[in-house]
This record gives structure tokens, C-alpha cells and sequence, in this order.
């Protein structure tokens, strides 16, 4: 049995690897060789790259790929997508190209608003309470000046605070609800540190208050933090054309845009489908928020709840098929930032921004949602069409030859045979079995 360890994090990475291996690997050296596999070379790289996080071992591989020939307001993008899985960077780049001779994606910036909040205990009295907000608000900023100056000068600062009144859900919980202007950060930190002073400006302001009783001036900070909920940063995208441009066959566009109505529709009352059609928009989305150095944990987070907004889990994109014409699009909150974090530290992050033309945070909000509503539609054009196997196994082919150790030989008879079969894992398994046989 294993024991707990005391001081971990001061080890070296060899300790570490070594204390690892010793008490948790079923065979110490692979276990080793395949750590020591994914190291860079060049280490100072890997010295960057140990960095970034605590802890650090090795280096986990995500592939880059480019999904090409994304019109998007009139501008053509290769959009550099990071991710695991088969068939997202084939999807993509298939409704570029399908949208691209059809006007392509238009997209806008409806706000960039983000939202930070103090929450604090106050068991005293509310007018008392909403008096003192008052007097202090001013305060709260004026004392929060050192940190919002460069922003200020950029056009950016801190929009308003307000006080919220809890009470009704938690007694005595109040909140200071703040609202900022981060521009082309994504503004966690900035957030936090004003939020931070104004908890400190609460704290102080409330000890000398003179209306207060001695009880109310204690007021109890419990956390200040920046909501991952951003409901006022939003992006539209859609794309649309006429339905007789869609196929060259006309009943085949007619039926195609109706069905492909009726899926969206399903996924607008459905929450069972609705999560598996915003997990297909996430594909696109994760992937260029991870090649971009975003943080997609806040993204997935955000994007959930503002499709929750209205009491069910819903659709984030919608379509309609009205007067001969199609259109599909979506809304979408999304924080990101194109300065800070890992934007100049990582350097294939710093490559993918480059080669998407140093976006503002608002170019990347249009560029990223545009990888969304591209991967749903090709995610339901295949569904309401062939299957989504058909395609997703025809991408998947490699993962299943590669895990077969496949040889070259094999891998070409394999893919001769299953141009006119159809691919599922047992039936290459069985394929591939025959042909060792022989
Ligand atoms: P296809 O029509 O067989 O493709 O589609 P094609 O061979 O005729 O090629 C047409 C274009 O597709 C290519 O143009 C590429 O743009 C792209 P070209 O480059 O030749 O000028 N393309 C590729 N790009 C890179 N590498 C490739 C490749 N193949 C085609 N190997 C395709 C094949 C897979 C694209 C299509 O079937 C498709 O879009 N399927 C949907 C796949 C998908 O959505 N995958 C996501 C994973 S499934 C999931 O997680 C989400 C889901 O559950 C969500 C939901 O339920 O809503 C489905």
C-alpha cells in the first residue's frame, strides 16, 4: 500500500518521477521511458512549458490541426484547432468550404460586459445597509485607481457596482455586484484584484461608519470573485442563403433545410438532445479557445448556463427555413482574451494568434463562435443525412489501425476494403484478424 507523501511539490522532476514510478506504476520502467518520451529536447522549452503549471512531469500532446477557408465577415481564416478527437477538424473545415461559396459566416459583437462579485454577510439593517453603499460607492472606486489606471487609459476600468440584496434566498447575504470593461483581456486577474481591494474598501469603510452599530460595522467578507457567467459578453454568428443554393438538386435542399429545421427545433425543447448538439458547437469552440491559450473550463462553464438561461437546458443555436431562404445561427457568451496568460508565453499559442491575424478579444469571439455554429452544422447536416458514423468512422480509421499496429501494407488493403464497406471497429478488428491469417 502506498503512503501519503509530505512535500511533494519540493521535489525534483526526477523525485518526483522516481516516487511516482516507485509507488504507483504496474511496470516502473515503460511507465518512465514513456514520461521521459514526451520531453522536449530543447529545454528551455521545456523548461517554459514546466512552468505553466506545478507539479509538472511531462508534457501531454494535444494535435494542432487547421481547419482552412473560413469566410467570416467577408475575411478568409485558417483556424487553428487543438483537440483530441477524430473527424472535428474534417467537420470544420467541410462547412467552411460548404458556407464559403455561399457568403460565408457573418458574425458581431452584441456586448463585452464581464461580471465580478463581493459577497458578504450584513445581519443588520437593510436601509442602514443601502445608505452606507451610497456614501461608499464612490470610495470603493476611487480607492481601486492604482489597478484600473492602465486599463482606464486602454478605454477599459470598471463599469458599476451595485448592491444586491440576497437576503430572500440567504439570510443576512448581500453582494457587491460589479461589472468591468476588460477589452482584449480576458480580465480574471484584473477582475479579481479590484474585487479584492473593494472587499477591503467595504471592510474599512464599514468599521468607521458612525450609523452603523457596532455589530452592523463588522461587516463579513466571505469571497470576492470574477462570475465565469457572462451573459452580457456576447457573440452572434450565423450563416444563410437561399434554400435553392444549398444542393444543386432542388427537392434535395427543400427536404435537407426542413429536416434540418426540425433537428435544431428538437434540440430547442429536448435537454437530452439538447446537451449532445451543444457538445458537437463545444467541439469547434474548445478547440480554438485551447489553441488560442483560453481557459475552456470557463468558456464550457459560461456557455452552459446562458443555455440554461431561461429555466430548461436549450439548443444554443437555432434555424428556420422561411421565404425560400435558410438561416442558422446562434448567440453565445464567450470571455476571451488575446493579451495576458499564455498569449506571449506559449509559443505555438503566440503562432495560432499570429496566423489568425493578431485578433482583438472581439475578433477572436467572432472567430471562435464561427468554429461553433461550422462544426453544428456539419455535426447535423451528417446526422439528418448519412448517419454521423459514416464520416466520424471514416476519420477514426487511423485511431483503430494505429491501435492495431497496423503496417503500411495492411493499413492501404484496409482502406481499398472499406471504401465500399462500412467501417465499425469489429469489422476492421476482423479485416485486419483475416489478413494476418492469410
Ligand atoms: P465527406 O463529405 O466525406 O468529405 O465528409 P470529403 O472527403 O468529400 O471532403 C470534403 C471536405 O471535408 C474536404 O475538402 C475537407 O474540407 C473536409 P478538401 O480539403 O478536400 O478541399 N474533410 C477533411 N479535412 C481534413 N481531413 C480529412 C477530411 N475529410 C474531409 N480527412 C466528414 C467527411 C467527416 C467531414 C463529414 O462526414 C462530417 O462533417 N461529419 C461530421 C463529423 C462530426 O461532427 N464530428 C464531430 C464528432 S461527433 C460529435 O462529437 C458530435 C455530435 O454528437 C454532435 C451532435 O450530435 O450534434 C455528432
Amino acid at each position: 500500500m502506498t503512503i501519503p507523501i509530505n512535500g511533494f511539490s519540493k521535489l525534483t522532476k526526477e523525485e518526483k518521477i522516481s516516487w511516482l514510478a516507485d509507488n504507483y506504476f504496474s511496470d516502473i520502467e515503460t511507465g518512465i521511458a514513456t514520461i521521459k518520451s514526451y520531453w522536449n529536447t530543447d529545454s528551455k522549452l521545456q523548461q517554459l512549458h514546466d512552468e505553466f503549471i506545478e507539479n509538472t512531469i511531462t508534457n501531454f500532446y494535444l494535435p494542432l490541426g487547421i481547419a482552412p477557408n473560413f469566410l467570416i465577415n467577408n475575411r478568409l481564416y485558417s483556424i487553428p484547432m487543438a483537440i483530441e478527437e477524430s473527424s472535428v477538424v474534417a467537420a470544420a473545415s467541410n462547412a467552411a468550404k460548404f458556407w464559403l461559396s455561399r457568403g460565408g459566416f457573418h458574425a458581431e459583437v452584441i456586448s463585452t460586459t464581464k461580471i465580478g462579485q463581493v459577497h458578504f454577510i450584513f445581519k443588520g439593517d437593510n436601509d442602514k445597509l443601502k445608505a452606507f453603499f451610497k456614501v461608499t460607492k464612490s470610495k470603493l472606486i476611487q480607492e481601486a485607481s492604482e489597478l484600473t489606471r492602465n486599463m482606464e487609459k486602454r478605454g477599459g476600468g470598471i463599469l458599476d457596482i451595485s448592491l444586491r440584496d440576497k437576503t430572500a434566498d440567504m439570510e443576512g447575504y448581500y453582494q457587491l455586484h460589479c461589472s468591468f470593461e476588460t477589452l482584449d483581456a480576458m480580465g480574471a486577474n484584473f477582475i479579481n484584484s479590484c474585487l479584492e481591494q473593494f472587499a477591503t474598501t467595504l471592510k474599512k469603510e464599514a468599521l468607521s461608519y458612525a450609523n452603523f452599530s457596532e455589530s452592523e460595522q463588522r461587516i463579513e467578507v466571505i469571497m470576492s470573485i470574477l462570475s465565469n457567467y457572462v451573459p452580457e459578453c456576447l457573440v452572434k454568428v450565423g450563416v444563410e442563403c437561399p434554400v435553392e443554393s444549398l444542393f444543386s438538386d432542388p427537392k434535395q435542399s427543400e427536404a435537407f433545410a426542413e429536416r434540418f429545421v426540425t433537428a435544431v427545433n428538437i434540440a430547442a425543447i429536448e435537454p437530452y438532445r439538447a446537451v449532445t448538439h451543444n457538445k458537437g458547437i463545444m467541439n469547434g469552440i474548445d478547440a480554438v479557445v485551447v489553441a488560442t491559450g483560453n481557459d475552456f473550463r470557463a468558456v464550457e462553464a459560461g456557455v452552459h448556463a446562458y443555455a440554461a438561461r431561461n429555466g430548461n437546458y436549450a439548443s444554443l443555436s437555432h434555424a428556420s427555413l422561411e421565404n425560400g431562404v435558410f438561416k442558422f445561427w446562434m448567440e453565445l457568451p464567450l470571455a476571451l482574451g488575446t493579451v495576458g496568460g499564455l498569449t506571449k508565453l506559449h509559443p505555438l499559442v503566440k503562432l495560432n494568434l499570429d496566423m489568425l491575424g493578431n485578433p482583438t478579444a472581439k475578433d477572436l469571439m467572432m472567430i471562435v463562435a464561427t468554429a461553433g455554429l461550422a462544426q453544428n452544422f456539419a455535426a447535423l447536416r451528417s446526422l439528418t443525412t448519412t448517419g454521423i458514423q459514416e464520416g466520424h468512422m471514416k476519420m477514426h480509421l487511423g485511431n483503430i489501425l494505429s491501435e492495431l499496429k497496423a503496417t503500411s501494407q495492411e493499413r492501404d488493403l484496409v482502406e481499398v476494403h472499406f471504401k465500399n464497406n462500412t467501417i465499425s471497429h469489429s469489422a476492421v478488428v476482423d479485416f485486419v484478424n483475416e489478413l494476418r491469417k492469410n
